[in-house]
């Protein structure tokens, strides 16, 4: 891997007493999508926080594009070039589709590549042009999904965080956020994808990294560890 866009080294994460992440490290390249998938409680929502400076880690290394970012703010990590898709989209319910995309907006930190605007998030993103004014409460749960990716990208990010953006989602709604998140590796994002569902992430991948209690339990690529039923039984419980 030549260079790395994101990379979490021997970090420890608590929340109060409660020991959650212990000695995690793994490593997202350019242009690169990593897996990060884990049973629910694994730890997978703590790394992107700590990755995004929502949770200061007790110990550890957290670099972007070998800049040192760990304790400083979720904004000053976002001006790094960091962007997350939250679990649970979080967007904002009262404002409107627009207002929830100019909200996020931020300069591209280099220009290589052509920046996200309104115009190109609605471009990749048809149905929310449709929906400009409309109150984000009222979109479906696709469409809500839709919104939080936009919003991610109108921060023009070089490292996109995606925290189970298929949840609660319809078969056919998965698929075209899927769609999408391939789109966005092709356009050369260097992204996290986090995921429960394995054959999602075997599908877009290139590294893969499972989380158990808290610990990187596996580094591989998707080609083993589809051969491998007994590690995704031990560590995910499918199969
Ligand atoms: N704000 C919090 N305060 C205390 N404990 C928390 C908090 N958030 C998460 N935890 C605990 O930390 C552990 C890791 O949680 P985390 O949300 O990172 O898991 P996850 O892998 O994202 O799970 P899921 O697939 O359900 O989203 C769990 O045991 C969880 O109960
Ligand atoms: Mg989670």
């Amino acid at each position: 891997m030549a260079t790395s866009a994101l990379r979490l080294e021997h970090i420890d994460a608590y929340y109060g007493d409660s020991h959650v992440l212990q000695d995690v490290s793994f490593e997202l390249g350019e242009a690169r999508m990593l897996g990060l998938l884990g049973r629910n409680g694994a730890g997978k929502s703590t790394c992107m926080n700590v990755a995004m400076g929502l949770l200061a880690p007790r110990r550890g290394k957290v670099t972007v594009f070998g800049e040192e970012v760990a304790g400083r703010s979720p904004e000053n990590i976002a001006a790094c070039g960091v962007a997350l898709v939250p679990q649970g989209r979080r967007i904002f319910k009262s404002l409107s589709v627009r207002e929830n995309l100019i909200v996020a907006a931020r300069e591209p930190r280099n220009s290589a590549h052509a920046p996200w605007t309104l115009d190109t998030v609605f471009a990749m993103f048809p149905r929310l042009r449709e929906r400009t004014t409309q109150m984000a409460a009222h979109l479906s749960g696709g469409e809500q999904q839709m919104l939080a990716i936009g919003r991610a990208l109108m921060g023009n990010p070089r490292v996109l965080l995606m925290d189970e953006p298929s949840e609660g989602l319809a078969p056919q709604i998965v698929h075209e956020v899927m769609e999408t998140i391939r789109k966005l590796k092709q356009s050369g994002l260097s992204i996290v994808l986090v995921e429960q569902n394995p054959t999602l992430v075997f599908d877009v991948a290139d590294d893969i990294v499972l989380l158990n209690t808290g610990q990187v339990a596996v580094v591989s690529t998707p080609a083993a560890l589809r051969q491998d039923d007994a590690v995704l039984r031990q560590h995910l419980g499918v199969f």
